[in-house]
């Protein structure tokens, strides 16, 4: 068995037993059955094809990533593309052996669904036009919920609207017929805080916890191509330094309010890579000449393993951080691996979360796992 098949070995029997029954809870968890496993499907690109079986079997929910607003309507406007999609997304799902939830995720990263969102949510007519659509479409394809990729609400104002765009989906969604999940994938931590003139700006997460089942906290991409002149572990569970870790960003938002159950813990299926300034220093915060290959120095966990098989790279685990890395000659490597991935699962569980969320199904080549697991 090659590297890559161990690897795909392990994560098969790390995410199907994540929550399940090895490590009971605290009392004042809720019961295992409830943990979410979830995953975001990408419905982009030219080789979509649906949901492995044997990604499904690792999860309980489901997200098509993404659909996107006619900012002219307001209104969930399918791409071809999606309609012929989401029929074969929701069928997979929902005809897997182990049922799977199937939920339309509507935004994603792009400076225009921001734009969008921002527009939509501050126009109460704006707000219920989207809400409607957003669930006329789940309903039409016989989805189980609506989430909502807003990256980010940048001012009080725009977070107060986006409270009012919850409770609105919240409305749409209660009747008639059966009732949809909301969720929301958010950032890291429950301040964003950057450049724009508004920032630093708090999420209104007990009101979020009001309308929304849960969160799926994005708690990665903490380094990358914009402070790539020394390397960074993308999603460290710790970092004694910074306020740039998982752990920092999962406290922040049970202290403003949302409750444990209501955080589900993104754990990243991809690496951040580096070329390095001298191949010698290869530490966590090593130089850095910038982002190493891949799109934005971004390599799917697959081709990851696959680098680090076919370069003889030196995998390292930093306990002090829970951050895995890899390196070989000048390239440099954050990611996840089983061995991260393991004790940041326990982490959340230990702080009674709901779950974990996976970002993206695929990332792992499927018919490894599917190969190696059954
Ligand atoms: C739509 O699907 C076709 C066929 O799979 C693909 O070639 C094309 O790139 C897709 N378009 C988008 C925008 O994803
Ligand atoms: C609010 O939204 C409605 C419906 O989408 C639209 O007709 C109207 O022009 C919007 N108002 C503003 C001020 O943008
Ligand atoms: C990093 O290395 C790759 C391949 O070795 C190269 O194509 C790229 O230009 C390098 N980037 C920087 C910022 O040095």
């Amino acid at each position: 068995m090659d590297s890559r098949k161990s690897t795909a070995f392990f994560l098969f029997f790390f995410f199907r037993g994540f929550f399940a029954d090895s490590v009971p809870f605290a009392a004042s968890s809720p019961p295992s059955s409830a943990a979410v496993k979830a995953g975001y499907w990408p419905a982009f690109g030219s080789t979509v094809s649906p949901p492995s079986d044997a990604a499904l079997s690792l999860l309980t929910h489901v997200y098509y990533a993404f659909v996107q607003v006619d900012s002219a309507t307001a209104r969930v406007a399918l791409t071809a593309n999606d309609s012929l999609a989401l029929p074969l997304f929701a069928a997979a799902a929902h005809d897997h052996v182990a049922p799977v939830k199937a939920i339309l995720s509507v935004g994603g990263a792009s400076a225009v669904a921001s734009a969008n969102f921002a527009r939509i949510a501050a126009n109460g007519s704006a707000r219920s036009d989207f809400a409607a659509s957003a669930v006329a479409v789940a309903r039409e394809y016989g989805l189980d919920g609506i989430d909502i990729d807003w990256e980010y609400p940048q001012s009080p104002q725009e977070m107060s609207d986006y409270v009012a765009l919850f409770s609105e989906l919240r409305r749409a969604a209660a009747a008639p017929g059966r009732c949809l999940l909301l969720t929301a994938a958010v950032h890291y931590s429950a301040t964003v805080s950057g450049t724009t003139a508004a920032y630093p700006v708090s999420y209104p997460a007990a009101e979020m916890a009001a309308e929304l089942d849960w969160v799926n906290v994005m708690a990665y991409d903490l380094h990358g191509a914009w402070d790539a002149t020394a390397t960074g572990a993308h999603a460290g569970l710790f970092d004694a330094k910074s306020d740039l870790s998982a752990s920092y960003g999962l406290a922040t938002w049970l202290a403003a309010g949302m409750p444990a159950e209501k955080v589900v813990m993104g754990v990243p299926l991809y690496g951040r890579t580096y070329n390095l300034t001298d191949g010698d220093e290869h530490g966590i915060g090593a130089p850095s000449r910038g982002v190493g290959q891949g799109d934005a120095g971004v390599l799917t966990l697959s081709e990851v393993v696959e680098f680090n098989w076919k370069n003889r790279a030196t995998v390292v685990h930093d306990e002090a951080r829970v951050a895995t890395y890899s390196f070989a000659g000048e390239t440099w490597i954050s990611y996840d691996d089983s061995w991260s991935a393991t004790r940041k699962v326990e982490y959340a569980r230990g702080l009674g979360l709901g779950g974990y969320f996976l970002w993206a199904i695929g990332y792992d080549e499927d018919w490894i796992i599917a190969r190696a697991g059954t």
